[in-house]
C-alpha cells in the first residue's frame, strides 16, 4: 500500500517481546510514580483511581491499539505514516497534521520531562549522602526549594539525564531502545516489589489504610474534576497522542497481536502505578504525612519518611532509582518520533539526527530550569514556561491528536481490514466501534473543552 519508494530500510523490533518491553518502558514513567500517585492523593484517593481504570482500558486501550495499527500501516515516522496511509485510503493529505501535532508534543515534553527527570536522578545521590537522616518537613522543604534555585546545579542534571537519553537513542531501536528496556524494564520491577514490600513491613497497619485510600470505592466522590483529570492522566500515562507509539508501531512486524499486546501493556502501566501507590502511601499515612500535598509528594513528603525510618538511606536509594529508570525509559521514547523525522527527511544519519533532536530539546529545558528561578516571573496567560508548556502538551495537543487518531482509525479507515487485523468477531467488534466511533470521540471532546474552560 506504501505509495512512494522507501529511502531507507526500516529497522525493526527484534521480538514481540522486545517490542512490548519498549512500549511498556515509555508508558511507565514518571507518570505512574511522580504523577498517578499525587493526583490520586488530590483528589480524594480511590475516586480518582477508579475512574483512571475505567479510562485506561475503555478509551486509553483502543487508541494505544490504532497508534501501533496505523504506524505499522505506514511504517514511517508519523507525519509520514499518517499522510501515506490517509492517501491510500482515499482521504486527503492534511491528515499528516496529527503527526505533526504529535512529533511537536513529543518534542516539547521531552524538555521539561528531562528537567524532572535530572530531579530523579539528582536526588539518588542526595539520598545516598544521607542528606535525608532525621529530617522534618520544613528541612526537605527548604532543601527542594533551594534546589529549585540553583541554575547551574538542575542545568548540571538536566543535561546528565538529556545525553543518557540521547546516547541510547542514539544506537538505534534493537541496540538501543529495546535493549535499554530489556535490562531496566526487569530492574525496574524488582525494585518496585522490594519497595512495596519494604512499605508494607516497616508501615504496619499504615498499609492497610493506604489500600483503602486507594480502592475502597466512593463513587460520591467521582465528580466532573476527577474525571477530566483520569482522562488526561489515561493518555499521558499510555504516552498517547504524541506519535510515540505510532512510531513504535512503524517497527513493528506483521505478526504481533495488537490487542493483546496492547492489554498487557496497559496492565503493566496500571499495575505499576497502583504499586507505587501502594509503596508510597504507608510511608506517608505511618508519618503522619499529608497525602494531597501535591507535586511535591515524592520529592518533598516521601523523604521525610525516608530519613526517618530503618534502612530509610537504602529504601531512599532505590526508591530515586526506581524513578530514574522509569523516567529514561519514556524519555528515549519521547526523543524517538523527532529522531525518526529527521532520519527519514534529511540526510542525517541516525546518531547526527539525535544529537541534532537532542541539543534543540536540552536549549529548550534550559528555559524550563530558568521558569523554576531567574525567569519565575516571566509568565504568558498566567503560567511560567514550564507550566505553559506542560498546559500546552497535555490538555491541548495530546487531546487533540489523540482525538485527530480515533476519528481517523474509527471513520477514515476500512474496517473490515481492521477486523480482521484485530481478529475480531462480530460480537467484540461491535463494541470495538460503538467505542471508537462514538464513545471515546465524545470523551476526548469533553476533556478538551473542560479543560481550556478551566
Ligand atoms: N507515559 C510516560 C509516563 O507515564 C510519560 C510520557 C508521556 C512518555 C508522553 C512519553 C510521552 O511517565
Amino acid at each position: 500500500m506504501s505509495t512512494g519508494t522507501m529511502k531507507k530500510s526500516h529497522s525493526q523490533w527484534s521480538s514481540r517481546m522486545g517490542f512490548m518491553l519498549a512500549a511498556a518502558g515509555s508508558a511507565v514513567g514518571l507518570g505512574n510514580i511522580w504523577k498517578f500517585p499525587y493526583m490520586a492523593g488530590q483528589m480524594g484517593g480511590s475516586a480518582f483511581v477508579l475512574t483512571y481504570l475505567l479510562f485506561m482500558f475503555m478509551i486509553g486501550l483502543p487508541i494505544l491499539v490504532l497508534e501501533w495499527l496505523i504506524g505499522r500501516r505506514g511504517q514511517k515516522n508519523p507525519i509520514h505514516t499518517m499522510e501515506d496511509v490517509a492517501v491510500a485510503e482515499g482521504h486527503s493529505k492534511s491528515w499528516r497534521w496529527v503527526g505533526i501535532i504529535g512529533v511537536l508534543g513529543s518534542f516539547l515534553i521531552l524538555s521539561f520531562y528531562s528537567v524532572i527527570g535530572g530531579w530523579a536522578t539528582d536526588y539518588i545521590f542526595l539520598a545516598a549522602q544521607g542528606t535525608f537522616e532525621g529530617v522534618n518537613g520544613e528541612v526537605t522543604g527548604q532543601i527542594f526549594t533551594d534546589f529549585l534555585g540553583n541554575v547551574n546545579h538542575l542545568l548540571t542534571w538536566h543535561t546528565v539525564f538529556m545525553f543518557a537519553t540521547a546516547f541510547i537513542v542514539a544506537l538505534g531501536v534493537g541496540a538501543g531502545l529495546e535493549r535499554a528496556c530489556k535490562v531496566m524494564m526487569p530492574g525496574l520491577g524488582i525494585l518496585l516489589l522490594i519497595l512495596v514490600g519494604y512499605a508494607a513491613y516497616v508501615s504496619g497497619p499504615s498499609f492497610g489504610q493506604a489500600f483503602r485510600f486507594l480502592f475502597t470505592p466512593d463513587f460520591s466522590a467521582i465528580g466532573g474534576t476527577a474525571m477530566l483529570a483520569a482522562l488526561g492522566h489515561a493518555f499521558f500515562s499510555l504516552s498517547l497522542g504524541m506519535g510515540i507509539m505510532m512510531a513504535y508501531g512503524s517497527y513493528l512486524g506483521k505478526d504481533v497481536n495488537l490487542l493483546s499486546t496492547a492489554r498487557t501493556v496497559v496492565i503493566m502501566d496500571v499495575i505499576v502505578a497502583m504499586l507505587s501507590g501502594l509503596a508510597i502511601f504507608p510511608l506517608v499515612f505511618a508519618n503522619g504525612l499529608e497525602p494531597g500535598s501535591g507535586p511535591g509528594l515524592i520529592f518533598v513528603t516521601l523523604p521525610i519518611a525516608f530519613g526517618n525510618m530503618a534502612g530509610g538511606t537504602i529504601l531512599g536509594v532505590l526508591f530515586f532509582i526506581f524513578l530514574t529508570f522509569a523516567a529514561l525509559t519514556s524519555s528515549i521514547s519521547l526523543l524517538e518520533p523527532t529522531v525518526e523525522l529527521l532520519e527519514e527527511k534529511t540526510r542525517m544519519g541516525r546518531k547526527t539526527a539525535t544529537t541534532v533532536s537532542s541539543l534543540f530539546i536540552w536549549a529548550l529545558g534550559i528555559a524550563c530550569i530558568l521558569a523554576f528561578n531567574e525567569w519565575a516571573d516571566i509568565k504568558l496567560f498566567n503560567k511560567n514556561i514550564f507550566d505553559l508548556l506542560d498546559y500546552l502538551t497535555s490538555k491541548i495537543m495530546l487531546p487533540i491528536t489523540g482525538l485527530g487518531t480515533v476519528i481517523f482509525g474509527a471513520w477514515m479507515m476500512k474496517q473490515d481490514l481492521i477486523r480482521k487485523e484485530l481478529n475480531l468477531g462480530p460480537f467484540w467488534f461491535s463494541i470495538w466501534t460503538l467505542l471508537t466511533r462514538f464513545i471515546i470521540p465524545v470523551a476526548i471532546v469533553i476533556i478538551l473543552v473542560f479543560g481550556l474552560i478551566q
